[in-house]
């Protein structure tokens, strides 16, 4: 998720540039750049860093003078956050600069035709590839804005694109597939951006894109057609958030729009790792077949929450690939003394990528001669940088303490790594394969469906206001959401919460039920041998001693609603992929708590986004 702007108009474009993509830091923050067109030629600067570091760079090294420009700050998918990789791109003859939010699924191909072509390439984005494909079309006589639909017709994948044409000097281009762009309409002037947080100060008329839909801005016109070239119905809205509300996309809390974010989260984080024959091709795994082959047992280390999704990911890489696999908290894995070896593959899950306690962790096991798989959102940071490969999330910023999306793609992309390496060692066919990750595509929507039914939830919050402790069970994969179901409402909520492995409440834990306690029961799908009907057994055992039973059980599981005071009813997904929809409800229970309690959601008490000590 990256911020773009562009501008056309009276003021100064730099101003304008620099200001709106202060409003979008919160979309990305490690590099940004911007390009104006002056006297017929591009002119543009570019830091890695924070905007800061392009602010100084332009006081020392000022742009011209302009009225149009664009402007983009950058959270790096492909390749890592440094000033070559930063936007705006250029096309080789200098008349094009182009600023990038998504994921062009097929850009090694486009790359490899454009090097054919004699391009070369000046950075390792997918982005770059777009400049150079725009100014081939121009320099076939197509003016910008067909130019730009041409390119569209390309590519697949996530994309919003915004293209400066140094011999177009009054107009600038966009298209979006999969990806937000909406037009700033203002008053001899007009915006384009990711959120209208970038302009709203100027202007609270705006115009939202259409899927597959290019737009042309001028000072005075904004003109929209299709990729095909049909015009397009423009859908014009005024704005009525104030600027808070508007960074955080209208939504209370960035934690809120986290939640709701996961859906196209996880989609990304599933974009271009699949070949088109279906094959998964993690290319930022760069530990080589026969060591994979060679893998005797896996460790996963991590904290908090990413900790609880190296629990859930145990089941399906252990019933994937038939590998041990072990989970362990980071801050306590050195210290077990543990046995590590070259055999032993580590892997890290990071939302952040700096955990000290994590990175300690990784350190031990390098010195084991161990290799070392990072899962980090964080493109460049330390832990990715000091494994042996990594796999990126895909989940773009998260700026909530309390990590939700940062939770769910790290669950899909240990499903990735646990399919890769069934595949590399040939425990799975290739159609084996292809069918799960068929299954793992159909997430995001189902996910929606669970996002669509949450007044329930909000209720259900109401009506817990005054509860003293709640408590989570489950089983299988159940329980590890149990726990991160527990650690959401700890953290945000300041309330007693405690999650158990359900089979584990009559050895202890059942001494605390008493009448009126609330306690969340994941029940998993049916059919899965006696997993089902031993947590139905839990179920009625809690709810004889008075519990307040709240449910979540997948869609007409009449035995589960039978025993439920509240029924929170999930799509029909595989056992090992219901923590995806299990887990929302949870969050946004947490949440909505959170917020009637009055409590700060994005930054509680006592707690920091990334936990950068031992
Ligand atoms: C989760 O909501 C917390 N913010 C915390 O447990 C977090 O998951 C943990 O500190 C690990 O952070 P990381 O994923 O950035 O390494």
């Amino acid at each position: 998720m990256c911020g773009i702007i562009g501008y056309v108009g009276p003021r100064s474009a730099v101003q304008v540039i620099m200001d709106g993509l202060r409003r979008m830091e919160y979309r990305g923050y490690d590099s940004a750049g911007l390009a104006v067109v002056a006297d017929g030629r591009l002119a543009g600067r570019k830091k890695a860093g924070k905007l800061t570091n392009l602010a100084a760079e332009l006081e020392v090294d000022p742009l011209p003078g302009s009225h149009q420009g664009i402007g983009h700050t950058r959270w790096a998918t492909h390749g890592g956050p440094t000033d070559a990789n930063a936007h705006p791109h250029y096309s080789a003859d200098g008349r094009v600069a182009v600023v990038h939010n998504g994921i062009i699924e097929n850009f090694t191909a486009l790359r490899h035709r454009l090097e054919a072509d004699g391009v070369v390439f000046q950075s390792q984005t997918d982005s770059e590839a777009v400049a150079h494909l725009l100014s081939q079309g121009l320099a076939t006589g197509l003016d910008l804005l067909t130019a730009l639909r041409q390119v569209c017709l390309q590519l697949d994948g996530a994309f919003t694109l915004v293209a400066l044409d140094a011999q177009a000097p009054d107009r600038i281009v966009a298209a979006r597939r999969n990806s937000p762009l909406v037009v700033g309409v203002g008053q001899g002037e007009n915006f384009l951006a990711s959120d209208v947080a970038s302009f709203i100060e100027h202007t609270r008329d705006a115009i939202e894109l259409g899927q597959d839909q290019v737009v042309e801005i001028t000072p005075d016109s904004v003109k929209v057609v299709t990729f095909a070239g049909q015009v397009a119905p423009t859908r014009p809205y005024r704005i009525d958030w104030d600027l808070s509300a508007a960074e955080k996309g209208g939504y209370d809390w960035f934690m809120r729009k986290e939640i709701y974010e996961q859906p196209r989260a996880v989609a990304d984080t599933l974009l271009g790792r699949i070949d088109a024959d279906g094959r998964l091709c993690l290319d930022e795994m760069r530990i080589d077949r026969a060591k994979l082959r060679s893998v005797d047992k896996i460790i996963i280390v991590a904290c908090g929450t990413a900790y609880h999704a190296g629990l859930i990911a145990k089941y399906a890489i252990e019933h994937w690939t038939r590998i041990p696999c072990e989970v362990e908290i980071a801050s306590e894995f050195r210290y077990r003394d543990p046995i590590v070896n070259a055999s032993t593959l580590v892997v890290t899950i990071s939302q952040s990528g700096e955990t000290a306690d994590t990175l300690m962790a990784i350190r031990h096991a390098r010195e084991q001669h161990a290799p070392v798989v990072a899962i980090c959102n964080t493109n460049g940071a330390t832990i990715p940088r000091e494994s042996d490969a990594v796999i990126y999330t895909h989940a773009g910023p998260e700026i909530g303490v309390a990590s939700t999306k940062g939770f769910t793609t790290q669950i899909v992309a240990c499903y990735l790594l646990g399919l890769y390496l069934a595949q590399e060692r040939g425990i799975k066919f290739g159609d084996e394969v292809a069918a799960l990750v068929r299954r793992l595509a159909a997430l995001p929507d189902q996910m929606q469906q669970v996002l669509d039914g949450l007044d329930q939830v909000a209720e259900l919050a109401r009506r817990q206001i005054e509860a003293r402790s709640v408590l989570f069970i489950g089983r299988h994969v159940g329980y590890p959401v149990a726990l991160e179901g527990a650690l959401k409402l700890k953290e945000i909520s300041y309330l007693h919460a405690e999650g158990f492995a359900a089979g584990e409440l009559k050895h202890g834990p059942i001494a605390l039920i008493e009448p009126g306690l609330p306690i969340f029961v994941v029940v998993p799908p049916q059919g899965r041998d006696s997993l089902h009907d031993k947590v139905i057994s839990n179920l009625q055992e809690v709810r004889a001693r008075g519990a307040w039973t709240i449910v979540l059980a997948e869609r007409g599981d009449q035995e589960a609603s039978r025993w439920a005071d509240c029924l929170i009813e999930l799509p029909i997904v595989p056992t090992l992929f219901q923590p995806l929809v299990a887990i929302v409800p949870l969050q946004f229970f947490a949440c909505e708590l959170a917020t009637l309690k009055g409590y700060d959601v994005d930054q509680p008490r006592n707690l920091a986004k990334s936990v950068t000590v031992e």
